[in-house]
């Protein structure tokens, strides 16, 4: 049995495009890009290409991308690159509360060196409220990160409206758009973006490897030091062959893009609807207009999302929780519980991501193994309560 992956949040498959133009950059065209010979000279304008091509995805300059290791490290190199470029202690920097941990855990690591953070709340649909950020700022304000869209409810924030805001107040703005960036249209000038993290593997590029943008003119302190490479932003010898399939990732979803989130708007809603006409107990999370249209997180009322993620695994279903069973206890997402969301029905939470493969087909299947394995939980739910020995609660 074939399994219908509808986690493409968490990562997509390779292009087979992808990995045909990578191919010869981890076989013959080996060279160092930093190397002045034959080799050398190939492998550079790989990346050379790939940044070209990467740049045109969000609009920006070729010479404003550096490549990194992926979105976690642009995040950090953002975050902290500026931090150290631009503040000393008790600079002040602005954030919500449901980033991902990348940034979240980089406010946090900040804060113990001295930095003020701001975490603002988002309302029961998972937005920031624009104006809470005009309120936050204050003289010592040096950064402002927000995502464009959350990667556990697909909530689309309102980035733009919060980049001229900044922009406004002379104050830097960062957006992770890891989960966007191929998806939906990104363009740094109008979401007046001063830095931009991405990430390859969610758009059938390889892992471990992102990039960020850094408008020019703005100085940012580097986290590696080494070689010099990437303008000295992210030194070491460059992946190239990562780079070679992140440009071609980013070259295809720009081309593809229109039409794909169309066709995956109109997927995801069938499911929506499918499940949601044969299942009374479960609720949809996040923004109904402004949200990926490939995502769908939802709720149902005392259940565990980790069960419903096991019992359609065995179903040949791959999709992922919102919360995580830890002895005798449960991990509500930080997510989840900053969008208000009670107990009883944060638990049950699951999120379901379509990607390219993705056909109506599949949803059908997923929709109808999904009711069935709500009611059968539900049922052993209601046994297990019976005989008082519920799990996990
Ligand atoms: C919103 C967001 N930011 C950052 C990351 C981290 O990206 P990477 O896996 O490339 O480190 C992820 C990955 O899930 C994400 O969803």
């Amino acid at each position: 049995m074939k399994t219908i992956y509808l986690d493409h949040c968490a990562t997509t498959p390779i292009r087979g495009e992808v990995l045909e133009c990578m191919l010869p950059y981890l076989q013959d065209r080996f060279g160092n890009p930093s190397s002045i010979h034959g080799p050398g000279k190939a492998a550079r304008a790989a990346v050379e290409e790939a940044r070209e091509r990467v740049a045109r995805l969000i609009g920006a300059k070729a010479s404003e991308i550096y490549f990194t290791s992926g979105g976690t490290e642009a995040n950090n190199i953002a975050l902290q690159g500026i931090a150290m470029a631009c503040g000393g202690r008790g600079a002040h920097i602005i954030t919500s509360a449901i980033e991902h941990h990348s940034v979240l855990e980089t406010c946090r690591f900040l804060q113990g060196a001295g930095f003020r953070v701001t975490f603002l709340p988002v309302d029961g649909r998972g937005s920031v409220n624009p104006k809470d950020v005009r309120k936050a700022i204050n003289r010592k304000t040096i950064l402002i990160s927000i995502m464009h869209a959350n990667n556990e409810v697909g909530t689309l924030q309102p980035v733009e409206e919060i980049g001229k805001i900044a922009a406004e107040k002379e104050v830097l703005f960062h957006t992770d758009a890891v989960q966007t960036a191929g998806k939906v249209a990104v363009n740094v000038k109008a979401l007046c973006a001063d830095l931009l993290s991405l990430s390859a593997h969610k758009i059938c590029g390889p892992k471990g490897v992102g990039a960020l943008y850094v408008k020019e003119g703005i100085s940012i302190r580097p986290l590696i030091h080494g070689g010099h490479q990437e303008k000295n932003i992210r030194s070491g010898t460059e992946n190239v062959a990562s780079i070679v399939g992140m440009g071609k990732a980013c070259e295809l979803a720009m081309k593809e893009r229109g039409t794909e989130s169309e066709r995956l708007e109109k997927l995801r809603n069938l499911l929506q609807d499918l499940i949601l006409a044969s299942l009374s107990g479960a609720a949809v999370n996040g923004h109904a207009e402004n949200r990926l249209p490939h995502v769908l997180s939802l709720s149902v009322q005392d259940l565990m999302g980790e069960d419903m993620v096991r019992e359609m695994d065995k179903a040949g279903i791959a999709l992922s929780a919102g919360s995580a069973c830890t002895s005798n206890n449960v991990e509500i997402s930080h997510v989840i519980s900053a969008m208000g969301i009670p107990p009883e029905q944060a638990r049950g939470t699951v999120r379901f991501s379509l990607g390219r493969d993705n056909t109506r087909e599949h949803i059908e299947k997923a929709a109808h193994a999904f009711v069935q394995v709500i009611e059968r939980l539900k049922t052993l739910s209601e046994l297990e309560d019976s005989l008082g020995k519920r799990r996990c609660y």
